[in-house]
């Protein structure tokens, strides 16, 4: 399967909005929307009015990236409001990921399981199973422009290597940091979908930017 990109709507351009939703449409795969509580990490981004209005005009997936406390209060409302693909951080709740992933699965959206590059991958195995995807994080959640930490892709292979072992279907998504200079690396890793923001939306030319990412 061909690597998917999915931009971070956190780097684009709130001004003219329009003009970079229309931008993936033609030439990324996935909308990459993070959402930010100013709790779980330190920073408050955006949440259900833009997703509606991108959603309203989106030919690609949504795929909402919550880094929420709690985000089982929340799960319903963003299938409501238009995701395809919800992820949520496993340490972002005391409670079972089990049951949480199931609602999210109940709403017709692939569920996801993210962590921070600080949590062992193997925290993720027992769930596997439950998830769509994973979401490994090669920044630590909270800000865009960060520099992309070299240990992810050690990472994506010990996880590549669970997952086919066990003949599983999920997928792997890297989240930060993320250019053409270390895609071709990621994707011999085993990542699935690559989300990039600034090496997208402040290059001269983001439609390059995408192919470059494709190799
Ligand atoms: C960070 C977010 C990322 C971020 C990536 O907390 O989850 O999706 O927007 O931005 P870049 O590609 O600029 O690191
Ligand atoms: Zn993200």
């Amino acid at each position: 399967m061909a690597v998917l990109i999915a931009p971070s709507l956190l780097a684009a351009d709130f001004l003219h909005l329009e003009k970079d939703v229309r931008m993936v449409n033609e030439h990324a795969d996935l909308f990459h929307f993070d959402v930010m509580d100013g709790r779980f990490v330190p920073n408050i981004s955006f949440g259900f009015p833009i997703l509606e209005a991108v959603a309203s005009i989106a030919a690609r997936p949504l795929d909402v990236h919550l880094m929420i406390r709690h985000p089982q209060t929340y799960i319903e409302r963003f299938c409501k409001a238009g995701a395809s693909m919800l992820s949520f951080h496993l340490d972002a709740t005391r409670d079972d990921p089990e049951p949480i992933l199931g609602m999210i699965m109940a709403q017709g959206v692939k569920p996801g399981l993210a962590i921070n590059p600080n949590i062992p991958v193997e925290k993720l195995f027992p769930y596997l199973d439950l998830c769509d995807f994973v979401l490994i994080m090669s920044v630590y959640a909270g800000f865009g422009g960060q520099s992309f930490i070299e240990e992810t892709y050690t990472r994506v292979e010990k996880t590549k290597a669970e997952i086919t072992a066990r003949g599983l279907a999920t997928r792997i998504e890297v989240d930060g940091g993320v250019n053409a200079q270390n895609a071709p690396a990621l994707i011999a890793a085993g990542v699935d979908i690559l989300v990039a923001g600034s090496s997208v939306f402040r290059a001269g030319d983001p439609a390059a930017a995408i192919a470059a990412m494709r190799g």
